[in-house]
């Protein structure tokens, strides 16, 4: 990876297909190693944006990594989402967040970046301890160094993304920096439905969609635009879904099979694209959102590419990019530590 003179150089661990990287790339970071052991991810990652280290970072000594002026690190989300089974740090790979402190206690950078999930805010250490707390006290009070931390739980529609997402973030900066971040101010959502990105023109790459099941095709027949398994007839309903209709109230009234409309502004994309969980179907066709629509929502650019002839497994993309952070909120917080940690450091 070849950078730009002076650019801050960025570590970039958990990076999955690059949503975070692309954003930050595009702010002005040359991102001198990533890693990620998902081969999917991989691959899409090297048709974008360069080399990636494909080892278990549980692996890769500190000495192997380069030093660097910035360490990213969106941590698997998983045993932290509220959709999964919530085993939280006793789960192995919640501890893949003291990985990064072991690199960043060797590397020193001067600002690191964690993304997670809203669950994480609710989620207990082994001691009993908030999850948060032990993170922001682990990097405050670091050998040598030490970080002022700061966290906010963020919608990712207020930062430019037309997705309903909201994640958890955490920027710290190293304290001798003698600094603390500012998250940037709320951006205005008028722009944002729908209605607006799916008019895509017919050569933009990548415009292939996953067939619905026929139990899927079968009830989206009845959910019009800004609907959802609501409105499909109790004799239409999958025999699963009949079980959960029979008692709403035993299973929280699920809103499954949203089907947002042009003029909303959708709901959050996950990695399985399914639509029990989320508003994965299609406002006025009867199909699932194309690699393309999910990746715009996504806020990738066109010339993003996820798919091709060495890549068949078209799920794997849905997954990949629903393990993303949204392009365009990435680039926003890049900016932000940009101007505050970097080039207030050079004008000093
Ligand atoms: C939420 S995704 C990160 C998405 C990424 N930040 C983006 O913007 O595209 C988490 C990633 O961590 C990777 N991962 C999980 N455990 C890992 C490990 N032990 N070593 C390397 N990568 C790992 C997964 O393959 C997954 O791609």
């Amino acid at each position: 990876m070849t950078g730009v003179k002076d650019a801050p150089k960025m570590v970039s661990l958990f990076s999955g297909c690059g949503g975070l990287d692309m954003g930050f790339k595009t702010a002005g970071y040359e991102i001198i190693w990533a890693n990620d052991f998902d081969r999917d991810a991989q691959a899409v990652y090297r048709m974008n944006l360069g080399e990636i280290d494909g080892r278990d970072i549980m692996t890769v000594e500190e000495n192997e990594i380069p030093d660097c002026d910035i360490l990213t690190a969106g941590f698997p989300c998983q045993p932290f989402s509220n959709a999964g089974s919530r085993k939280g740090v006793h789960d192995s790979r919640g501890m893949l967040y003291k990985e990064c402190l072991r690199i960043i206690a060797k590397k020193k950078p001067k600002v690191i970046v964690f993304e997670n999930v809203k669950g994480l805010l609710s989620t207990k250490y082994i001691d009993g301890r908030n999850l948060v707390d032990v993170i922001i006290e682990d990097l405050a009070d670091m050998e040598d160094i030490g970080y002022n931390v700061v966290h906010e739980l963020i919608n990712a529609s207020d930062y430019g993304v037309p997705q309903n997402r909201q994640r958890v973030l955490f920027v710290g900066i190293r304290k001798d920096l003698n600094k603390e971040f500012i998250f940037p101010e709320k951006q205005d959502k008028s722009r944002l439905a729908l209605g607006n990105i799916l008019d895509i023109p017919a050569d933009v790459p990548n415009q292939v969609d996953w067939p619905l099941s026929p139990q899927a095709m079968e009830m989206i027949n009845y959910i019009p635009e800004g609907g959802s398994w609501k409105d499909v007839p109790y004799e239409h309903l999958a025999p699963r879904f009949r079980k959960i209709r029979d008692n709403m109230k035993k299973y929280h009234s699920p809103n499954f099979y949203r089907r947002f409309s042009r003029s909303e502004i959708c709901g959050t994309m996950t990695a399985s694209a399914q639509p029990e969980n989320c508003g994965i179907i299609h406002p006025t066709e009867n199909r699932r959102f194309t690699i393309r629509e999910v990746a715009r929502i996504q806020t990738f650019p066109d010339e993003f590419v996820f798919i091709d002839d060495n890549i068949k497994n078209i799920t794997a993309m849905y997954k990949v990019i629903g393990n993303a952070v949204p392009v365009k909120m990435a680039n926003v917080i890049a900016q932000a530590i940009m101007r505050q940690a970097f080039e207030g450091e050079q004008k000093q």
